[in-house]
């Protein structure tokens, strides 16, 4: 394949060699869309790569699977079903068909009902059972229905009602909720349980110990109702929990968990944030989508990250891939991104269910700028693996201290250059290094990364921003023929905890047919528990 044969050539090249043949590539290599800049330049690409890269886009279907998504395709095979969260941002009066109806109005009319609900718990109309006005939101969810909005409060906190503190119970781990809970008035909190099936072990397990800790305060069944809603495309299952259907806030089957923080999963974050600047969160997220869908795949900004992430994978072997966000307010990103793009690529069989022969979704992992510095950015600089890396940086600070954000991205400039550039044996030596130290001290360079330079963390960056590592994930699975929306990977682990479960209670030791390592593990937990 004529990548593979480019690849041995350029394989050696240092980006040195590349910048001082092109001095204008710093400009050259860049791309803006919706107001996101993008600085690809310290890649190991070179013109032909990108025209190689398009070219295997283009024999992919890349184009052609653009639209099949914005069309309402059953593009998620394995379960049959759309792929249509970018309706969830479209404008009112867009249509966008599923089975023959325009789902734009469904979706207008769920925000609305989010908008009237937030506007009266942040107003103090909505009142607790008690006659108090609700303080607390504590939002039950995990995976999808948790990441998203855990990483879109930290991301907006800026923009919240600071008098309302929201939390995130996510894990069954009791501590989660203890944690949770331990300061708040049970008569100011209300309870979002959050969860595209309304059956999840560990949501449902949280979402009962709420109602318990609640009605241990209140003492009074009917005040659920004031302290409780839902989320969820399971109405049956909502109402059999004693939730009122009519304080569900609806989605669908055809919004995946991992792609659901702007359905009513959101709900957290518009509480937070008001309805206003939610709907300029959507509006970003749409901006992105139009770009993604319209933009020929040279100025794609999500295609051309999903082909350069194809590029390391496939043929430089890369591993992993850093998400390295220079904004405290980022901070959950890189773990939000993690269940986007690892359920999402982490499949080995084609949609025809033939096993894949090359490398699908690498790892991503991340820590904000500066603090990953100063732990494991050593590695990226000199260990002897192969990490890309993407910066994410904001030309402005929402609080300007003193220097702060100056110093801020000159690390994020000088980080990337490190990397690219390193520093040779000679110009080690040039400072007086000593001849023995000087291979400790060298710097490899050539390693790669993508700069994406903001204006503001604002809700409409953020919605850019999310939609564009959307769109590059749903490239990458389009050129590996992936099905990018199922997570069959996650039930194995499921049924059998299901199964171990009973196992570990009750006073006579039960059957145990497992292998022997889980057999003796359960044996020796049930020894060693509380009584
Ligand atoms: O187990 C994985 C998963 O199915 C995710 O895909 C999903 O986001 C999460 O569990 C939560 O599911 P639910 O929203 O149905 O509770």
């Amino acid at each position: 394949m004529a990548l593979a044969q480019h690849y041995q050539k350029l394989k050696d090249v240092h980006l040195r060699q590349l910048f001082a043949e092109d001095p204008a590539r710093g400009e050259r290599f860049t791309v803006e869309a919706a107001g996101l800049y993008l600085d690809y330049s310290k890649n190991r690409i070179t013109d032909e790569t990108l025209t190689l890269l398009q070219q295997l886009a283009r024999e992919c279907g890349v184009k052609e699977r653009i639209d099949a998504m914005f069309r309402g395709d059953k593009i998620n095979v394995s379960e049959n079903r759309a792929v249509l969260h970018v309706a969830l941002r479209a404008p009112r009066g867009a249509c966008i068909m599923h089975d023959g109806r325009n789902v734009v109005p469904d979706v207008h009319a769920v925000l609305d009902k989010m908008a009237d609900f937030s506007a009266r718990v942040r107003g103090g109309e909505w009142k607790g059972h008690t006659g108090k006005r609700i303080r607390n939101v504590i939002n039950i969810g995990i995976g999808g229905s948790d990441l998203g909005p855990v990483m879109a409060y930290g991301a907006l906190r800026y923009y919240s009602d600071r008098a309302m503190t929201v939390r995130f119970v996510s894990n069954v781990d009791g501590t989660d909720f203890a944690e949770a809970v331990r300061d708040l008035d049970a008569g100011e909190t209300l309870f979002i349980v959050s969860s595209k099936t309304f059956t999840t072990l560990e949501t449902m397990s949280n979402a009962h110990t709420a109602r318990s800790w609640l009605l241990a305060a209140l003492k009074d069944e009917s005040a659920i109702a004031k302290h409780f809603v839902a989320v969820s495309t399971n109405a049956p299952e909502v109402a059999q929990f004693g939730i009122d259907t009519a304080n569900m806030f609806e989605f669908w089957d055809w919004v995946g968990g991992r792609y659901s923080m702007d359905s009513a999963i959101g709900l957290s974050t518009m509480l937070a944030i008001g309805p206003d600047n939610f709907r300029a969160m959507l509006d970003g997220f749409h901006a992105m989508d139009e770009h993604f869908r319209s933009a020929p795949l040279e100025r794609n900004l999500p295609v051309l990250m999903g082909l350069l992430g194809v590029w390391y994978s496939d043929f430089f072997g890369a591993q992993t891939v850093a998400i390295l966000p220079y904004e405290q307010y980022l901070k959950r990103f890189p773990a939000y991104l993690q269940q986007l793009t690892m359920e999402s690529n982490g499949k080995h069989v084609t949609i025809d269910g033939v096993r894949v022969d090359y490398d699908t979704g690498p790892i991503y992992w991340g820590e904000p700028g500066t603090n990953g510095q100063h732990s494991f950015y050593q590695l990226i600089h000199q260990g002897t693996r192969f990490i890309p890396c993407d910066f994410i940086a904001f030309s402005r600070a929402l609080n300007p201290v003193g220097r702060h954000h100056d110093i801020l991205l000159a690390n994020v400039f000088a980080q990337t250059e490190a990397l690219a550039f390193g520093k040779t044996a000679a110009e080690v030596k040039a400072e007086g290094t000593p001849d023995w130290l000087v291979p400790h001290r060298l710097f490899e360079g050539n390693r790669p990364s993508n700069t994406l330079l903001l204006d503001t963390l604002t809700p409409a960056a953020l919605g850019k921003l999310v939609a564009l590592y959307e769109h590059s994930v749903f490239t990458q699975g389009t050129i590996w023929q992936i099905d990018s929306f199922d997570q069959w990977g996650v039930e194995l682990g499921k049924a059998l905890a299901q199964k171990i479960i009973p196992q570990l209670d009750g006073s006579s030791e039960p059957k145990l047919e497992h292998d022997s390592s889980t057999n003796a593990l359960i044996r020796r937990y049930r020894k060693t528990k509380e009584p």
